[in-house]
């Protein structure tokens, strides 16, 4: 998918693994902090029923595009209003690729070119020219929506695709949290929408869900839930929040220098020592689940010990470590190796 923290692509023959041991093929797994999808949709392709969720509004474009489609959608109600010839998946991107160019709220806010709202200086996080593009993209899928042109579903297909276009060229390293004082070499490239190969293998039959784990929780019932929390106290909405805001279509305030838009609604306590035990509790007491496994960093906020003798009030638990090589700068005073953990809970 895209660069993201915590992104468990590679981690994903160990995580299938570990799945397959717990419960049989046909099971209904939870991937309940699913960010990019990764392991939704190797659990889909795997055979099993996936319910995924996420706090993040980005999360659940990229999840309803992996687990709720086999083809892609048709566009039948756009059909009547706009004049694509052929409508379909392709040529709806093609007609938003060719938009004419329009001096909104991204180039205002994100450009070099434009004038911050509140008066920081201009934002490099995109060139001029692609912060116009996406503006004119935005107030189109806008109007889609609010005139009802186009489902639900279709709309997060189209946000994915846009999603994944703008990350191609964001000025950025790795994260939102700040733009690069000069323009990188991807940045400077065209934005152009891509079509993305929809997952032909396993079930549509699956089911999306957005909010916070510790409301959610309660609502679900499933065979073993996966979870993979932030373990640092960075937090997502903060170092994703243009994706945040082309997900939803808004026009957020952009505060301070780095532009970012107000994240506490969607503040994780998972990102806090404060906050985290209570929020594991919550959400192991109030699922219909009895098997869990968590993934989780010798970097994390809790130590293994710590997450061991939480998880021991609910049930038996075991874990597997993972040697892992990180990525470090030559002036790093961080050791190469890095755990990651698999934590195994059944529910008594
Ligand atoms: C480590 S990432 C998950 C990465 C994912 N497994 C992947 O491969 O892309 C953690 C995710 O948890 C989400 N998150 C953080 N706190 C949450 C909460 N309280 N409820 C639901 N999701 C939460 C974040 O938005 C983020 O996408």
């Amino acid at each position: 998918m895209f660069r993201y923290i915590g992104n468990k692509t590679k981690l994903l023959p160990e995580i299938m693994k570990e799945i397959s041991l717990s419960v049989p093929i046909g099971s209904t797994v939870v991937d309940l902090m699913a960010g990019t999808g990764s392991v939704s949709v190797a659990l889909r392709q795997e055979g099993y029923r996936v319910i995924a969720s996420d706090v993040m509004t980005y999360s659940k474009h990229h999840l309803v595009t992996q687990l709720l489609f086999d083809r892609a959608p048709q566009f039948l109600e756009l059909a009547k209003h706009v004049p694509i010839e052929n409508i379909g998946y392709e040529r709806v991107l093609g007609f938003l690729n060719n938009l004419e160019p329009k001096m909104g709220y991204f180039y205002n806010e994100f450009s070099p070119e434009g004038t911050p709202a509140n008066g920081s200086p201009s934002r490099k996080y995109f060139t001029s020219n692609n912060a116009q593009k996406i503006d004119a993209i935005r107030a189109t899928l806008n109007e889609w929506i609010e005139n009802g042109w186009i489902t639900e579903n279709e709309e997060s297909v189209l946000k994915h695709t846009l999603i994944m276009a703008a990350n191609d060229v964001a000025n950025i390293s790795g994260t939102y949290g700040y733009f690069l004082s000069s323009f990188n070499k991807n940045s400077l490239e065209d934005i152009v929408l891509k079509p993305v190969s929809f997952i032909t293998s396993g079930t549509i039959n699956n089911i999306v869900l957005q909010g916070f784990a510790e409301d959610i929780s309660s609502t679900i019932t499933a065979d073993l839930c996966y979870i993979d929390p932030p373990y640092m106290k960075r937090q997502y909405a903060a170092n994703y929040h243009i994706l945040e805001t082309i997900a939803r279509g808004d026009f957020p305030e952009a505060v301070g220098k780095s532009g970012l838009r107000d994240w506490w609604d969607q503040h994780s306590k998972f990102c806090t020592k404060t906050g985290i035990r209570d929020s594991f509790e919550k959400v192991i007491d109030s699922m219909n689940c009895r098997k869990f496994l968590i993934s989780y960093s010798e970097d994390g906020l809790l130590s293994i010990n710590e997450l061991i003798d939480l998880f021991s009030k609910h049930g038996k638990v075991s874990y597997q470590s993972i040697e892992y090589s990180r990525f470090r700068s030559n002036k790093s005073k961080l050791s190469k190796d890095l755990k990651e953990y698999i934590i195994r809970l059944e529910k008594e």
